[in-house]
């Protein structure tokens, strides 16, 4: 109802003879507790001072003031303007609209020849897929889904770690007790064998660590061993993560890791030398931060080798250049915060301007009874595995319910993927998440399921009223009731609710959106017999259809997928 409320508060700002503005009257608009009183309400009681009378006076001579084609009746109720909008009106507006725009419901041109580069998702070649990383993957690609809505153009990068002495460590420790064929049977699984082997027995031969830094030197030298293996490593771990991706149904344009600037290392170096920004500490390079109130950026170490930060350095510049980005954004968890500021810091040195439109878009941490999930030491939990056992359940779940769908294993995997999914975006971006597979997988409760189980009735209910294709029209809801007036402002909310998702860089603004529009659905549904053969059911089926198709186009928003059936 916002664009409601819009008109409502530039009635009221032009009849207070410009007094306020209608910012200033539709932050103060309320909704009448008693849905009898109105629709939206504003209060006067701000400007008795000012105008020097009480406000239930101010009241009734706005009220007599103002009046619009889409109002039923304006009413002063003590110091309250009232509104009541002619909803059957409103209700063929919103419906109509949605029936005709379909998908693009809710898009915006307001990113129109702006571009925004994405970083996300972002895993380490030597180690497997943690959930922090899951949490980057599907915030990431949601806001990639989200910028797009608006109009931007979006470049996705996987910023693959996929440089770095680990990779010495992992050379190393293959060297000593790896094989081939392990590694080709299952690379990721193997590869985090061999490097959590070699952390364990760093603890009991401390040189290992010096072998692992020997060999990282070879590979950054250019040594064709060292190199061969590394590629391999890459190439093998890269298959592994993009079969993940493909099975979640996520895209990422761009695949450049950290070694895909190593030839921009130089150039960066170079310049923040010539700029006179560099300081030496202890052998090392650094760009001294203080006057930021940052810690100092390390640039280069004592052997020469080159940092996260530099590399973060090269790959702004690199993506300035190449996509000439508007704005930047990395998604990646709360713990980088400081990495980042000194990154986007020591561009702004450089004279960089529009270092200032890169943001570092953190999130909470993964939890598993109230602990960080670690993958280091062994107790990991694979991603691949979660989402086998939330495909698996998802499965059981669905045969339960309906033995009859034509691919259940490929609903299977866009619920448990879905459910997946949507309990990471349903929580605000930086709270910590409590792992479970139990609460991700229910059909009722706020879950992924939930959803994507409403949007099949609203489909269902389309087919058994035989109204895949239903016309916008002359429709009429004959008596606009209380529970479809919900739904109808509920669905009008949609791009807005769209445009703040962008404004707060935050999906869980849609995932909490369609819950609610779900459960106004439901209740509807559980007080109508939507199918009843009347003069209503046309313009009932056209609420379903409008429902099912912000249901469909929100899921997609979060990554998700939105079957016709479960
Ligand atoms: N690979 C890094 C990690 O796992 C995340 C990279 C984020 N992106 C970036 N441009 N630094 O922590």
């Amino acid at each position: 109802m916002k664009q409601e409320w819009k008109a409502f508060a530039r009635a009221i700002a032009a009849a207070s003879k410009r007094e306020a503005s209608v910012e200033e009257v539709e932050a103060l608009l309320e909704r009448p507790r008693d849905p009898a009183h109105g629709d939206v309400a504003f209060p006067c009681f701000r400007w008795a001072k000012k105008w020097k009378q009480p406000p239930q006076a101010i009241a009734q001579m706005l009220a007599e003031q103002i009046s619009h084609p889409k109002w039923e009746q304006v009413e002063a109720v003590g110091p309250y303007v009232n509104v009541r909008f002619n909803r059957e009106r409103v209700t063929q507006e919103v419906l109509s609209r949605i029936l005709h725009e379909q998908g693009s419901y809710g898009s915006s041109y307001r990113g129109e020849g702006k571009t925004v580069v994405i970083d996300f998702s972002s895993p380490n070649i030597a180690k497997p897929f943690s959930m922090g990383h899951l949490r980057s993957t599907v915030i990431g690609h949601s806001l990639v889904r989200i910028a797009r809505k608006q109009g931007f153009r979006v470049e996705g990068v996987n910023h693959l770690g996929d440089w770095g002495t680990q990779f010495g460590k992992l050379i190393a420790a293959f060297r000593r007790w790896g094989s081939e064929e392990a590694v080709k049977a299952d690379p990721i699984r193997e590869l985090l064998r061999l490097y959590v082997r070699f952390h364990e027995e760093m603890t009991a031969n401390p040189e290992l660590e010096e072998e692992g830094r020997r060999w990282f030197k070879k590979l950054e030298d250019g040594d064709s061993e060292a190199q061969h293996l590394w590629h391999w490593f890459r190439k093998e771990s890269l298959r592994e993560f993009h079969r993940i991706y493909d099975w979640m149904g996520v895209t990422i344009d761009h695949d450049h890791g950290e070694a895909f600037y190593n030839d921009r290392m130089g150039p960066v170096v170079d310049a923040l030398r010539e700029m006179g920004l560099l300081r030496h500490s202890e052998g090392a390079q650094v760009v001294d931060l203080t006057e930021e109130g940052l810690p100092p950026c390390l640039i280069t170490k004592s052997d020469g080798a080159t940092l996260y930060a530099t590399r973060d350095l090269a790959a702004a510049l690199y993506r300035r250049e190449t996509f000439g980005f508007d704005y930047a954004w990395y998604v990646t968890g709360r713990e980088q915060a400081v990495h980042f500021r000194q990154v986007f810091a020591v561009l702004k040195r450089m004279g960089h301007v529009w270092a200032d439109r890169m943001e570092h878009i953190p999130f909470g941490m993964m939890l598993q009874n109230g602990k960080k999930m670690s993958t280091r030491k062994g107790n990991v939990v694979l991603l691949e595995e979660v989402l086998q056992q939330a495909v698996a359940r998802a499965q059981k779940l669905i045969e339960q319910k309906n033995g009859t769908l034509a691919d259940p294993e490929e609903t299977a995997r866009q619920v448990g993927i879905g459910a997946v999914i949507f309990h990471d975006l349903k929580h605000d971006r930086l709270h910590d998440v409590e792992f479970s597979l139990d609460q991700m997988l229910h059909f009722d409760g706020e879950t992924g399921p939930y959803l994507q189980y409403t949007h099949a009735r609203a489909c269902s209910l389309l087919r058994k009223g035989k109204a895949a294709n239903v016309v916008p029209g002359s429709l009429s809801l004959p008596v606009v009731m209380e529970e479809s007036w919900r739904v109808v402002t509920y669905l009008s909310d949609f791009p807005a609710v769209a445009a703040q998702a962008f404004d707060y860089r935050d999906p869980s603004r849609i995932a909490r959106y369609l819950l609610q529009l779900g459960q106004a659905f439901n209740h509807y549904y559980a007080h109508v017999h939507i199918l009843q053969e009347d003069g209503g059911k046309e313009a009932r089926l056209a609420l379903v259809s409008a429902v099912a198709i912000v249901l469909k186009e929100g899921l997609h928003l979060l990554g998700m997928e939105a079957p016709e059936e479960v």
